[in-house]
């Protein structure tokens, strides 16, 4: 059935929106607290990248958040802008405040729906719990009529107090509805069970947009929000770098990037600008001052980088040999062959012709190569300096 949405109108059913919670979750990592104006400014980037929906923080935090919220509801245009809220009234009313200046504009509110978190962390009956919902929803929907509710620990609630839970949100106005992987615990199969349970058993639930949130404490984030959106999701909460509580949230780029390079696995379409990761990336990366590893996949420095000598060989015949998109699909210049003791001759070869160096000859480059790799064996990674001094010398010897 085709979703009618109050921020994105008739939703295609093929359509996944992007949710962004780089400046909410992302930002609660310990270390990647960001100023007001740093978070406007990844604010600009992520509605220049395309992100449907920006959760831009939890205004009841801190003064601070509040006006980092109301700040880019202000000034950034594009994304439905969000905040997040607890199920409880001056929570929801900051959030409301907060966002009212956006042309569109989201209230997030969440309340715990597992045994183990309703005893031990809420201290609630799980009627109790109930009633927090509606109360929650209705109030939100006072306020603005997208209206987003979490089941927080989602994946280690039981399925029926789950899909109970559920309707409560529906009928009390929620428009999106989404089942949290708080704890990174679920699998890929986990996750099309609680999606396929709740669209297919709760009354409604296809008039409402269902959303998937997960983290990455057991590496498996991005693959249980790929399930997910297989078994009906159709938002994905995600972040840049995937940074986020713990072991992160599942990262935007790679999710992005699935759906875009597998389209025959991930038959959905969504409105990410692909050119832009890159620059949102590094941008994030300055903000915050943490580099992400450099075999992270899509933005990490070694993601489109071959060093080994039948790879460059393959890569310099044809670049699909050893690259399932394109560097700059995703925002990088060009791949990088990077030079060290793996590679070959034909990849020292391109990269002096890349320098400058296109005609020395082939014993003048049998030399240069044979330096080359006894430099390799003492350095971790060649650079285009060492090669330069490497040739030049050469030249000078002669
Ligand atoms: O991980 C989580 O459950 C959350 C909710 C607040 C959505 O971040
Ligand atoms: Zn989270």
């Amino acid at each position: 059935m085709t979703v009618h949405h109050p921020s994105f109108g008739r939703v295609a059913p093929d359509r996944v929106i992007i949710f962004d919670t780089t400046l909410r979750d992302g930002e609660q990592s310990p270390g990647f607290s960001m100023t007001a104006a740093e978070k406007l400014r990844m604010a600009h980037a992520l509605a220049s990248l395309g992100v449907d929906v920006m959760e831009a923080g939890f205004p009841v935090a801190s003064p601070d958040d509040f006006a980092a919220v109301h700040t880019i509801a202000s000034e950034v245009r594009g994304p439905v802008i969000c905040a997040l809220a607890r199920a409880a009234r001056d929570d929801i009313t900051r959030a409301g405040q907060a966002v009212r200046p956006a042309e569109r504009r989201r209230i997030h509110t969440f309340i715990s729906t597992s045994p183990l978190h309703m005893e031990h962390k809420l201290r609630m009956t799980p009627d109790a719990v109930l009633d927090a919902i509606t109360a929650s929803v209705s109030l939100a929907r006072d306020m603005t009529d997208d209206v987003e509710w979490s089941a927080e620990d989602a994946t280690r609630t039981e399925p029926e107090f789950l899909r109970r839970a559920v309707e409560r949100a529906i009928r009390a106005g929620a428009t999106t509805i989404n089942l949290p992987d708080t704890v990174g615990y679920a699998t890929p199969e986990d996750m099309a069970r609680m999606f396929a349970d709740v669209r297919g058993n709760v009354p409604d639930a296809d008039g409402v947009i269902l959303s998937t949130h997960n983290h990455n404490d057991l590496g498996l984030a991005v693959a249980n929000a790929l399930a997910a959106v297989a078994a009906g999701a159709r938002q994905i909460e995600c972040t840049v770098n995937g940074i986020g509580e713990r072991a992160g949230n599942a990262a935007l780029e790679e999710v992005v990037m699935a759906i875009r390079t597998r389209p025959d696995a991930n038959p959905y379409s969504n409105g990410i600008r692909t050119e832009e990761i890159v620059r949102t990336s590094r941008l994030l990366a300055t903000v915050t001052g943490f580099d992400v590893q450099p075999n992270k996949a899509i933005v990490g420095r070694n993601a489109f980088a071959h060093e080994s000598g039948i790879h460059q060989d393959g890569m310099l015949k044809d670049k699909r040999s050893y690259e399932i998109m394109t560097p700059e699909s995703v925002g990088w210049t060009r791949s990088n062959l990077v030079l060290g003791k793996h590679s070959g001759r034909a990849a020292f070869r391109a990269k002096l012709a890349e320098l400058g160096y296109g005609d020395i000859g082939d014993n003048r480059l049998t030399d240069a190569f044979r330096r080359f790799k006894e430099l390799a064996d003492r350095k971790k990674v060649v650079f285009e300096e060492d090669l330069v001094a490497l040739v030049d010398d050469e030249v000078v010897r002669d």
